[in-house]
């Protein structure tokens, strides 16, 4: 989970590297570096420990002309992070410079082999390894630069998106995929290669999605593009339709801030073309072709990680309720490894903001072994996930750049609500009645998100009171389980406060332990078919003294009178207000986080794709 990008063309590559690697700090930010070929094809290596403005400080008197380049920032697997492991790395001869994001699973057993042959290593990294197992075989094979990278990448176990010069063909540049992501963004006379497209944006929307193992060889005036065996392919060239706004802050101090009041238009763009527009229909085009196994299946399992997990259970929920199909909601990590009983029959669905998610792409795999039929609910476009999968929906919520997920949960949640009335509907379980309804309530959500966001400054206030806590406890009940540990994790994230989300009424099976009067406990507390039980938890916390911070519908008055703090959200039908009540506590868990002067945008030891298992 690194970010990598390059050039080659008629423009000086630094500006363009430098600038790609800042739009692409969010994969991974311990340290970073740049190569660059010069006039005189030569090739300038710089690596800093740290972030990519440490590398600009460190490079501010080198020499860093050359229209052709390579740089990388790096999130630490094989190695600290440090000068030497960082990227680009070069062959012990300096023959090939590579940049790599993924991992050489078998990497101890080709580092035997080239030690046998008096190679040394001088970092700790696999991307080293490769670098000379490519030359070892260039030098060894007399073969051209290609067939040496090609023949090298068949002896690789694992994922990479590789960026490879050699010194002896130094107008071209090589790439090559496998599951790890890379686009190639195609100018005039010039080509950008990139990790996602969000450095590539601003030159062209033209861009080439790679597919696992495959490659391309570019020079500034021809293209080639094949498989690592050779059989040679046509790329398919496709649009991007992104504007360069989806990829900066406009104005916002975090990209987290923006990406959380972007949330009504972005779950306006999750309905757009999918809502019928007398309101009387939910067309998602992804799920037509599936659709009779949707209906006729007898379990869906839903497979995800992280925030994108927290809006699965939410998908539980729904579907049980609207389809009444079982669902199960499996870690992605934990079903890859415990050989789940799959059966042919089932819909596994996975989801993932990203589509590149190490654990949910090999659990996808194993699913479709087993003769499952996956579906895909995807952010970015041309994803591994979304391209592995057999169907599936786009949410379109646009670039989510900051690290902590906000606006993919809401868009993930609009999708489940959409599939799970689109299924119920043809199975006969909702009424045509009820089926407009839920279209109704759905559609009068980013309006009623909007009013909660004009509290903004009243969560500021409730942040600064409680930055200094060390615990937090959230408390839900049904829809609002999910919601409670998606809250737990946003503070934990981004604030290191250490935080629990809790289903309300276990907590008297162990964590009511926890309470005392320094304990702030978020509970959410809006008007449902629970609501008389989770009044009961509010008491028996405020019992035990603990700082009571309630979710509630607008005019609650029975909660106002026992909690320390209640923020209103307006009402809803109960199954939507989850998209409601995650708002508050991505807010407040983004001001604690600020007020303590963390990294918001990219806290430590985190990266925005986990691209390793
Ligand atoms: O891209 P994905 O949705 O597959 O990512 C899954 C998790 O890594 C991600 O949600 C992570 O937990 C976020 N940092 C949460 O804010």
């Amino acid at each position: 989970m690194c970010g990598i990008i390059g050039y080659i063309g008629n423009k000086q590559a630094y500006p363009i590297l430098i600038d790609g690697l800042k739009r692409l700090e969010y994969r991974g930010y311990d340290s970073s570096g740049v190569a660059i070929l010069n006039e005189n094809k030569k090739t300038s290596i710089y690596k800093s420990k740290g972030k990519v403005s440490e590398l600009e400080k460190y490079t501010s008197d080198k020499d860093v002309c050359g229209k052709i380049g390579m740089g990388h920032t790096r999130w630490a697997t094989h190695g600290e992070p440090n000068d030497i492991n960082a990227h680009p790395h070069q062959s012990a001869n300096g023959y090939f410079t590579l940049i790599h994001n993924g991992i050489i699973e078998n990497y101890s057993n080709l580092k035997k082999r080239l030690e046998n042959r008096d190679y040394v290593f001088k970092s700790e990294t696999d991307t080293e390894i490769l670098a000379n197992l490519i030359e070892y075989i260039y030098i060894k094979g007399k073969v051209s630069a290609e067939m040496a990278v090609r023949l090298a990448l068949t002896k690789v176990v694992g994922a990479y998106a590789l960026v490879i010069s050699c010194k002896n063909e130094p107008e071209q540049l090589i790439v090559a995929k496998n599951s790890s992501p890379l686009i190639i963004g195609i100018g005039q006379e010039e080509y950008f290669i990139a990790s996602d497209a969000s450095p590539i944006v601003q030159y062209t929307q033209s861009v080439i999605y790679l597919n696992d193992k495959d490659i391309a060889i570019i020079k500034r005036d021809e293209f080639s593009y094949k498989t690592i065996k050779n059989d040679i392919l046509s790329p398919k060239i496709e649009k991007l339709n992104l504007g360069i706004g989806a990829v900066e802050k406009q104005g916002y101090d975090h990209f987290m801030l923006k990406e959380i009041f972007e949330q009504p238009s972005s779950i306006l763009d999750t309905f757009r073309g999918r809502i019928a527009a007398d309101f009387s229909k939910i067309y998602l085009g992804g799920l037509l072709d599936v659709m009779p196994k949707l209906i006729k299946t007898k379990r869906i399992i839903i497979i995800a990680c992280g925030t994108s997990w927290h809006a699965g259970l939410v998908g539980e929920y729904l579907l049980e309720e609207f389809t009444r199909i079982p669902v199960e909601v499996e870690y992605a990590s934990e079903f890859r490894y415990r050989n789940p009983i799959i059966y042919k029959d089932d819909i596994v669905i996975a989801i993932s903001q990203s589509g590149e998610t190490a654990d949910t792409l090999s659990a996808i795999k194993l699913a479709k072994d087993k003769g499952a039929t996956v579906l895909g609910i995807c952010n970015v476009v041309g994803s591994s996930i979304a391209r592995e999968t057999d169907a599936g929906v786009y949410t379109h919520a646009g670039p989510e750049i900051g690290v902590a997920s906000t606006k993919a949960f809401t868009a993930q949640v609009t999708i489940l609500t959409m599939m799970s009335a689109m299924i119920g509907k043809e199975k006969n379980i909702i009424t045509e009645d009820k089926y407009k309804k839920l279209i109704l309530e759905l559609i009068s959500i980013p309006d009623k998100i909007k009013k909660i966001l004009l509290l903004n400054e009243r969560f500021k206030k409730i942040a600064a009171m409680y930055k200094d806590a060390n615990n937090f406890l959230y408390l839900g009940r049904g829809y609002f389980f999910p919601v409670a540990l998606e809250g737990a994790l946003k503070l934990k994230e981004i604030s290191y406060i250490h935080a629990e989300g809790y289903p309300a009424a276990e907590m008297k099976h162990g964590p009511i332990a926890l309470i005392d009067k320094k304990m702030p406990v978020v509970v959410i507390a809006t008007k449902d078919k629970s609501y008389e039980k989770i009044v009961s938890n509010i008491q028996e916390v405020k019992a035990r003294k603990g700082i009571v911070i309630a979710i509630v519908t607008e005019g609650d008055k029975t909660i106002k009178e026992i909690a320390d703090h209640v923020l209103e959200i307006p009402k809803a039908e109960a199954s939507l207000v989850s998209l409601l009540a995650v708002i508050p506590l991505q807010l407040l868990s983004y001001h604690i986080a600020v007020m303590r002067g963390c990294n918001i945008d990219q806290p430590r030891n985190l990266a925005k794709s986990v691209t390793v298992e």
